[in-house]
């Protein structure tokens, strides 16, 4: 169903100089949540794990997109296979946590799918008439890998992953990193009490980088410091400061060589660091992620 909201008090084109922040209660009205999981959460890639929890046939995670229980199996032809965590039969959930199998069996009356979610065995089942099993199936999600990471799609006609954010991959790829070989090095989560749209708005601005981070102040050429707004995905970036001779402080990002290089920060897709955005309380639950190239 639809949402209709009246989104005539905010003008999102007008010039830069006279832009102003959304009004409140585009930030604090349930309908308006409701509205951007319709628009966005339901309808673009949006990452939901790493690739390293899903590498061996069977190896299999379950999930949250907001409130759409999914689990992400890896199939015995060695496919990715997203489906939504709910069985056929009275909606129970078929895969809890992470593991290994070789089938998804719900825990409540024992239906039985296999890893691409076609429904194998429902006990008891025999003799009922006007009824198939072999046209049972769990719903299928889109899903892609990228990098160390695993995205879902809730709309079956998106564009493939590689056309929301291609230029990404290059671009990371000419700076000489190795996606693929990325590896999680820590995790850690935050519960912060406040609209998603809030978190992503600080996130964005480099305005607060002078004195809230001085040390990364300190690192980048601010003066150069810009942002690429693209549709799906936006981009930051400021040249890296040349080591100084004699400086000993340590530095988050060391420049090697006489190479221009950049710090590079994307935002893509709103779980990038959110995998639960609860419908019922706008609290935002954050993860930040360090990777390191193994
Ligand atoms: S709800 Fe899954 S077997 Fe009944
Ligand atoms: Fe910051």
């Amino acid at each position: 169903m639809q949402t209709a909201l009246d989104l005539s008090d905010y003008n999102p084109a007008v010039d830069l100089a006279r832009a102003e922040t959304m009004p409140a209660r585009w930030y604090i009205e349930p309908d308006f949540l409701s509205l951007e999981a319709e628009k966005i959460f339901y309808r673009t890639w949006q990452p939901i794990g790493r690739l390293e929890d899903v590498m061996r046939i069977g190896d299999y995670f379950s999930c949250e997109l907001l409130d759409q229980p999914l689990v992400i199996v890896r199939n015995h032809a060695g496919a990715l296979r997203a489906f939504y965590n709910v069985c056929a039969h009275r909606a129970a959930v078929v895969a809890q946590g992470r593991g290994n199998r070789k089938s998804l069996q719900c825990r409540y009356h024992g239906w039985t799918y296999d890893l691409d979610g076609k429904l194998m065995r429902a006990p008891e089942f025999e003799g009922v008439e006007n009824w198939r099993a072999e046209d049972v199936c769990l719903k299928p999600v889109r899903v892609e890998a990228w990098g160390p990471w695993v995205f879902v799609n809730l709309d079956p006609a998106a564009d493939p992953l590689a056309s929301n954010y291609g230029a990404i991959a290059n671009e990371i790829s000419a700076a000489g990193f190795r996606l693929d070989m990325m590896r999680l090095i820590e995790r850690r989560d935050y519960l912060i009490d406040c609209n998603w749209k809030v978190y992503v708005d600080n996130y964005l601005e480099g305005y607060h980088l002078p004195i809230a981070h001085p040390g990364l102040f300190r690192e980048l050429d601010y003066d150069q410091y810009r942002v690429e707004t693209h549709r799906l995905y936006s981009k930051q970036h400021a040249p890296i400061r040349a080591v100084e001779p004699g400086e000993v402080r340590d530095r988050r990002y060391a420049r090697s060589g006489a190479a221009e290089e950049n710090a590079l920060y994307y935002w893509m897709g709103i779980t990038y660091f959110s995998t639960q955005t609860t419908l019922d309380d706008l609290d935002f639950r954050g993860y930040h992620c360090s990777y390191i190239q193994g």
